[in-house]
This record gives C-alpha cells, structure tokens and sequence, in this order.
C-alpha cells in the first residue's frame, strides 16, 4: 500500500511485513478493477478546508508585531479566493488569504483526558459521523442538523439533536416537524446519551415521549443505537494469511448491487449519501472461486478519524475472518494517514455485530435512539 500522504509519524515497521500487500487500491477514475498494490490511489485521502470543519489557520502577523504569526482554531465559516472566516471560541475573524501561512482540517477537541478514540465528546463525534453519511436534503437550526435523503436510513432522515438549537426545546420541535412535513416525510429524532442514557433524561427526549414519541417507532434496531470507537493502531494487522482487500475510491455498480443484498436501498438516494462525504473508500472481498463480492465495507475519511459503515458478508461465507480483514485494512489506510481513532455505528438489537466490534478492540463511546411517531 502506497502512503498516500507522506505522514511523517507513519512508522511502517510497526506493520508485519506483508500487511500492504493484503490491501489494493483502485484509481478514483475506477479505470481498471484489479490494479497491483503499488498504484497509487489517485484520491486525497485528507479533505481541505471544507465549510463546517475544525480548522486551524496559521496566520503572519503585521510587521512590528511581537511575534511572526499567530494560530487560529475554530470552525470555518465561509471562504473564498480572497478570505477565509473562522469561528474560534472568542470571536470571528475574518482572515485574509495573502496572509494565511498554512491551513489545514483537524479533528474535534478533546473535552475529557485519554486516548484519541475516547476524549472527543458524544456531541462532536455526532457531529462528526454525520459528514461522514451526509443526507441530500440538511438544515441547520442552532446546532441541530435536519437532515432528508428519501428515507434511506434513519441517519440521513433524522433530526440530528447536538448542542443548541438557538429556541426552546418545544418550539424546536414544532420546527422540526413543519421541516419534515414539508417534506412529505415523517418527523424522526436522534437522540443521545451515556451508555445506558434514559430517554427521559435528555430533555428533548422528554419533551419528545411527552408528545407521543416512541423510542425506536416500532423498530427494535432503531431502539438503542451503540457508537463504538477504538484505536487504528490496535486493530490486529494484515497477515500473509489474510484475504486480500480492494480499496476504492468510487462506488462501483457492483459493489452497490452487493450492498443493496445487505439492507433496502433506495436508489439515487443511496448512491448521494453513499458518496457524500469529502472522502470515503468503498472496500471489497471477491470469492476465489467465483470472482463474486462476498464482502464490503465503506470508510469514511475525517481529519484524525476514520468512520466504518455498511461492513456485511455473504452468510455463506462468515466467520472465516472477511470481516475482521476488512477492518484491519481501514486500520491500515487509517495508521498511514494520521487517523488515530475510528468509529462505527452497530445496533444494540445486533449481538453479532456488538460481539465482532468487541472482539476488534471497540468499545461503546455513547448511545442514540431514534424517537418516532407511532403513527409513522
Ligand atoms: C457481523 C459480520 C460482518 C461478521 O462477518 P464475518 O466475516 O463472519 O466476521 P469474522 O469471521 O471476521 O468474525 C470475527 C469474530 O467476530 C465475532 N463474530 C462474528 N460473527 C459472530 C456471530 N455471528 N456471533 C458471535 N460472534 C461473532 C467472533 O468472535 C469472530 O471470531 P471467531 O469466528 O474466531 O469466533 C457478519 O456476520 C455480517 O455481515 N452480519 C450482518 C451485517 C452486520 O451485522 N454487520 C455488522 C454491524 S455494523
């Protein structure tokens, strides 16, 4: 596997030998569908200054100034050919971009002390998986993110409830309702918590079972939803003995007919939120014999985190280790361009997939659930 970004803190002895070998990476063209394990994948793996992100900006200084440059952080507002606006903490400032040294995506802050996978707050990583499966269709109200993608999947279709949302909680609601009923869709809430959380704890929650909301609308995976998280470096590494993994930066009409026979897909819809975020891999294992994909997976590629989405195996080929190998090459791809930290999303009605994250090293970061009208 090429290093796709130069990382300098990338150490390749800490990998066994032959783990890049396990892993191909297809051009972004798609031209070609086996290319050798030295190509180049032609795609940035790291998205630049994207609206939205946690940025920081180094920034020179007026001449007579104490020192040089100075560092902003914040989350970037807007930019063009001439400026950049950035939202630190304290103000909002408007850069200009002569003056800009470097600038570059970083992760969310750490709120709490310990490893990469487990400081960052359930808030901002919400925040951040929800670019990671982004919706056609989003709003902002404060920091809710209203998001519609023709009901493909309940991320891409719910109120995202984070932080603020600029007006009290019931007003918030009846926005969000008017919002979807524009839509034509039905209102449907995610709503965190700890591990354990009770709905009626979190105060939109509350307000939420109040009007007649019910967790999971009839649908036990939606019930409880577990975000784990855990280290790329502890993920177990590529063997000799591992099947080898194709690493795609587009989705292929075959990789998506493989997906369509994991969960119901609707199609545009899918492809959009599939391929919406500023970098994602789509994953593969083919069946010796057949040629077949019998197993896939999506990563998302964040500044600092990697995101795994859609893992599945053709049951007649699980527990021979498709699975685990496709998560030790996301690990892979994600030690070798600085990602410490990868996150999923598994049902808490799906005891396999709870038990295969675990035996993997993850561990529950925070819990969601999606609040619906019984109705819907
Ligand atoms: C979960 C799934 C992806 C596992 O795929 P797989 O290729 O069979 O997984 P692996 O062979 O790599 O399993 C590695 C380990 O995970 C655990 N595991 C996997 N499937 C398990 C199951 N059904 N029950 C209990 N443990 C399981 C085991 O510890 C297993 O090691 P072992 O076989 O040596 O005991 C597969 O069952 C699947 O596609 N399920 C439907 C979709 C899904 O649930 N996806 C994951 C949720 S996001």
């Amino acid at each position: 596997m090429p290093d796709m970004t130069g990382d300098p803190t990338h150490d390749p002895a800490a990998e066994t030998p032959d783990e890049s070998a396990r892993l191909s990476a297809v051009p972004a063209s798609g031209e070609g569908s086996a290319a050798p394990a030295t190509d180049t994948p032609g795609h940035r793996l790291s998205a630049g200054l994207t609206i939205g992100s946690r940025v920081v900006v180094r920034y020179r200084l007026e001449e007579g100034s104490r020192a040089r440059a100075t560092d902003f952080i914040g989350e970037l507002i807007a930019r063009n050919d001439d400026f950049l606006i950035v939202d630190t903490k304290k103000e909002r400032v408007k850069l200009i971009r002569a003056d800009v040294i470097a600038a570059k995506d970083v992760p969310p802050p750490a709120s709490r002390p310990g490893p990469a996978h487990e400081r960052v707050s359930a808030d901002d990583l919400e925040k951040l998986m929800a670019k990671g499966w982004v919706a056609i269709d989003t709003a902002g109200l404060g920091d809710w993110v209203l998001r519609s993608a023709s009901g493909f999947t309940g991320r891409a279709n719910s109120a995202l409830v984070v932080g603020d949302p600029s007006l009290p909680v019931d007003r918030a609601i009846d926005y969000v309702e008017r919002w979807y009923a524009e839509r034509d869709a039905p209102p449907l809430f995610q709503v965190h918590g700890e591990p354990g959380f009770a709905v009626e704890d979190v105060p939109t929650g509350a307000a939420l079972l109040e009007r007649g909301y019910a967790a999971g609308g009839g649908r036990p995976d939606w019930a409880r939803v577990l975000v784990m998280t855990g280290l790329s470096a502890n993920v177990p590494p590529l063997t000799t003995e591992s099947v080898p993994v194709t690493a795609d930066a587009t989705l292929s009409p075959e990789w998506l007919m493989t997906y369509g026979r994991s969960r119901s897909v609707v199609p545009g819809a899918t492809e959009a939120v599939l391929t919406g975020s500023d970098g994602q891999l789509f994953l593969s294992v083919r069946d010796e014999a057949t040629g077949q994909i019998i197993g896939i997976g999506r990563m998302a590629i964040h500044p600092g985190w990697a995101g795994i989405f859609g893992v599945w195996v053709d049951p007649e080929h699980r527990r021979r280790g498709i699975a685990s190998t496709m998560v030790s090459a996301v690990a892979m791809v994600a030690r070798e361009n600085a990602m410490p930290a990868i996150y999923l999303q598994v049902s808490g009605d799906n005891a396999h997939g709870v038990a295969f994250w675990r035996g993997l090293g993850f561990g529950v970061h925070h819990e969601y659930t999606y609040l619906a009208q019984p109705s819907a």
